[in-house]
């Protein structure tokens, strides 16, 4: 039997990732002192309100951010997370919208707060790749109308593949949090879900000093140091997939 065709094995692991993740890979991270929402401000290039005000300023923002993203390249912690994630009970959420993980090789990536990488029309709901930069004039490749935007969720929007997710918290045993700082809301909310279901929650994080108090386990230190660790860990005391 395929692994396509087999029953889908029930979510034991959920693993939600944020900017630290990526920040030894040389991404900044949001709120770190010199992070981006301190170089700007959210309601000019984050929001939907931004994109009709002034679309350029956000297709560049958008941009730039891609051409960074694309430069990087994964680090030891998304290559721990790319081995874990062979397995079939575990899912990971990222609210990074780069694709290091995906380019570490890890299966299924939940990127609920969209992808740079991905385009998509506002008229026809058309998605795309996108490889170099997208501009207010850029035709949709489907629809042909001059509607495109950053395939990213915007402060005011609904992030994507939330059923999925609530879905796998309330399923896990294991829920870890890492390299987020907890502040937005409803990925801030799942150590709560996971919490309230039973799971043992772990927040991964340089400063684990201002989180949630929900969680049973912390592990301080930059994420290419801790993620290898507490990986091989999981992977070495609990049973694989037959
Ligand atoms: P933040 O910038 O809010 O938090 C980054 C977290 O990573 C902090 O808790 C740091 O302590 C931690 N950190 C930094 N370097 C690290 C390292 N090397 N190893 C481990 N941890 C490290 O970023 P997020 O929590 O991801 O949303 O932010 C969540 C959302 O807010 C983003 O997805 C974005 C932003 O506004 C949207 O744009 C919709």
């Amino acid at each position: 039997m395929s692994r396509a065709d087999a029953p889908r094995t029930a979510t034991r692991i959920v693993v939600l990732t944020g900017a630290g993740l990526s920040a030894e890979s040389g991404l900044a991270t949001f709120r770190d002192s010199g992070g981006l929402w301190e170089q700007h401000a959210i309601e000019d290039v984050a929001t939907p309100q931004a994109f009709r005000r002034n679309p350029d300023l956000v297709q560049r923002f958008y941009n730039d951010r891609r051409r960074q993203a694309r430069k990087a390249q994964p680090n030891e912690a998304h290559r721990a997370l790319a081995r874990l994630s062979l397995r079939d009970d575990v899912m990971l959420v990222t609210q990074n919208v780069d694709d290091l993980l995906d380019r570490a090789g890890a299966r299924g990536v939940v990127h609920m707060h969209g992808a740079l990488n991905r385009g998509v029309c506002a008229n026809c709901g058309h998605r795309f790749q996108v490889d170099g930069d997208l501009t207010t004039d850029d035709p949709c490749p489907s629809c042909g109308q001059a509607s495109l935007r950053p395939d990213i969720v915007w402060f005011g929007e609904m992030p994507q593949q939330m059923d999925e997710i609530l879905h796998a918290l309330q399923a896990a045993s294991i829920f870890a949090a890492i390299g987020t700082s907890g502040e937005v809301y409803p990925a801030a909310g799942f150590v709560e879900i996971a919490h309230d279901h039973g799971a043992e929650c772990v927040e991964i994080n340089l400063d684990p000093r201002r989180s949630s108090p929900l969680f049973d386990r912390h592990l301080a230190g930059p994420a290419t140091m801790t993620v290898p660790a507490w990986v091989d860990d999981i992977l070495g005391s609990a049973p694989t997939e037959p």
